[in-house]
């Protein structure tokens, strides 16, 4: 089935000079783009985007990680893209992410693990009304 997924080259992707790495294996896979852009994070939109991890103790530090310095947030179309973009991701740890995988390739932390994509429809449904509004999404 055709789904939708919101992925971020986080503060520590961006800073490392892994924007094109990250945009450069989804093109590859097949996973089309609808939208892309480089923002910064006020305290405010970083608490919404995570607000399902607000009650975890990592929250405050997490939002302050997100705020940190510009992200890349990009919204890629293809068969079963929610799933598909997981397993290229790997596992929220990088220390225990796959070789192979984006984690598990450029990652040695939980924190700073480069990308974030959506986990679920309903999370993306969410994620992504927080970065683009609906008409920065290209349908072609
Ligand atoms: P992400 O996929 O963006 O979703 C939530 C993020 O919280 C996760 O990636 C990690 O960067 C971060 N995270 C998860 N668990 C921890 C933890 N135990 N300590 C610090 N950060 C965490």
């Amino acid at each position: 089935m055709t789904e939708k997924t919101l992925v971020l080259v986080k503060p520590d992707g961006v800073k490392r000079g892994l924007i094109g790495e990250v945009i450069s294996r989804f093109e590859k896979k097949g996973l089309k783009i609808l939208a892309l852009k480089m923002v910064k994070l006020d305290k405010s939109k970083g608490e919404e985007f995570y607000s399902v991890h607000k009650d975890k103790s990592f929250f405050k530090d997490l939002v302050e990680f997100i705020t940190s310095g510009p992200i890349v947030a990009i919204i890629l179309e293809g068969d079963s893209a929610i799933s598909v973009v997981r397993l290229m991701i790997g596992s929220t740890d990088g220390r225990k992410a796959q070789p192979g995988t984006i984690r598990g390739d450029f990652a040695l932390s939980i924190q700073d693990n480069v990308v974030h994509a959506s986990d679920s429809p309903e999370s993306f449904e969410r994620e992504y009304k927080v970065l683009f509004k609906e008409e920065e999404i290209i349908t072609y």
